[in-house]
């Protein structure tokens, strides 16, 4: 867009000087400010040459350009030692309507031959989305889209956070009081709703703790009750998310949540082993990092496993198994500690291609009362938010569009 406006002044300017189309390409500027016109031609390195004083020049410049009678060109001006053109509204429109509709604008080969991995919007799943999920579903489809543009074989991953106690906790709830929620309509709130009331359950009778645990344990050795009802769970979250992803026309291309890496856990821990990178902490096994880094869990007490040890795993499937020449995740930068920690294992495991390892990160919404809390009810989901945009768009469009027909304006 800007060379083709540049282009527009670049032969007329070294028509009327000494200099060269190169030279004169690569001196044109974009005023900071844009009253001073689209474009800037900087006059000193004539100065020198001509013996004269720099707005001397620019002056005589712009005599030569109007001269000229360029058709483009809305006016020239001369500003110190600059030139400022200004070109017409309908000429800026023509370049601007034709480079957007260059269907290869900004495209490249870059990637050619190379596996691009994205990892984004990634929600946790028996919840409904909310505002927060929306940027690393919106800018994770943006990167992809710009990936493929570049040549890259892009392939978008969904890393559902789809395992730990909760899930017991859930299939707990569900077994005891399931029957009285409308799952059929409504299964997410439901969810929502069992989870709440498993929590209410636990401050009277703290021993809940405890069975929501074995259920978890129950799931993890397979059991074939809980499982089905952790599929479930699964299902209605992932039909639930869809529609949304519809409607933002976001598309994965594989779903790989947490439990995927589960049988990927014991090799992944038993490499940091062989490495002499797992230590004894506190009874849990770490990986100590440099500092001014934590050391990263990699083993509770308990035994379990962590959010880290799964990333691990899963970062090492990537480059083995799917064979990713780039592997970003676009997270929310609550999580940069976590990843600076995942990346910098990798490092110590001595893996080379930790470097094309990405962590995209972005803020957290905010309001006056702190932070998003889904316990105070200080919860926007993303359906309310995208609905109500929807909404106020529609307002727009009618109010500036009266002689509309109703059958369009309810489009
Ligand atoms: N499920 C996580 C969350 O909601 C985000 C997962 C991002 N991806 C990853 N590989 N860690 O916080």
């Amino acid at each position: 867009m800007l060379t083709k406006i540049k282009a527009e002044i670049v032969p007329v300017l070294s028509a009327q000087t000494s200099l060269g189309e190169n030279e004169i390409f690569n001196a044109l500027e974009v005023p900071k400010n844009l009253d001073h016109g689209h474009l800037a031609f900087p006059v000193f390195p004539l100065a020198k040459q001509l013996r004269k004083a720099p707005p001397l020049i620019a002056k005589e410049i712009v005599e030569k350009i109007n001269a000229a009678g360029l058709k483009s060109l809305q006016s020239a001006e001369a500003a110190g030692g600059y030139v400022n053109f200004k070109f017409r509204n309908d000429f800026v429109q023509h370049v601007l309507t034709k480079s957007v509709h260059e269907p290869a604008l900004g495209h490249s080969k870059v990637g050619e031959g190379k596996n691009f991995l994205i990892d984004y919007s990634s929600p946790n799943v028996a919840k409904k989305m909310h505002i927060g999920h929306l940027r690393a579903t919106v800018i994770g489809q943006a990167i992809r889209n710009l990936a493929e543009t570049q040549g890259y074989k892009v392939t978008g991953i969904n890393h559902l956070g789809d395992w730990g106690v909760q899930f017991g906790k859930l299939a707990w709830a569900y077994l005891k009081w399931g029957g009285e929620y409308d799952f059929e309509n409504k299964a997410l709130e439901s969810l929502n709703e069992l989870y709440v009331r498993f929590h209410d359950e636990v401050e009277k009778n703290p021993d809940l703790e405890k069975e929501g645990a074995s259920y978890f344990k129950k799931l993890e050795d397979g059991d074939e009750k809980i499982k089905k009802i952790w599929q479930m769970i699964l299902e209605v979250s992932l039909k639930e998310y869809q529609r949304l992803y519809e409607m933002l026309n976001v598309k994965h291309d594989v779903i790989m949540g947490e439990a995927f890496f589960n049988d990927k856990l014991e090799p992944t821990i038993a490499r940091l082993e062989k490495a002499g990178l797992l230590k004894e902490s506190d009874g849990a096994q770490v990986v100590f990092m440099d500092e001014p880094l934590p050391p990263c869990i990699i083993r509770k007490s308990d035994g379990a496993s962590l959010y880290a040890t799964r990333d691990l795993a899963a970062a090492i499937y990537r480059r083995e198994v799917m064979k990713a020449d780039m592997n970003v995740y676009v997270v929310g930068a609550e999580q940069s500690l976590h990843f600076q920690q995942v990346f910098q294992v990798l490092r110590k495991l001595g893996y080379d291609w930790a470097e094309t390892c990405h962590h995209v990160g972005f803020g957290m919404y905010r309001f006056k009362e702190g932070k998003m809390a889904s316990r105070k009810g200080q919860v926007i989901f993303m359906e309310d938010l995208l609905f109500r945009a929807i909404d106020l768009v529609r307002d727009i469009v009618r109010a500036k569009n009266p002689a509309l027909s109703e059958t369009e304006r309810e489009r």
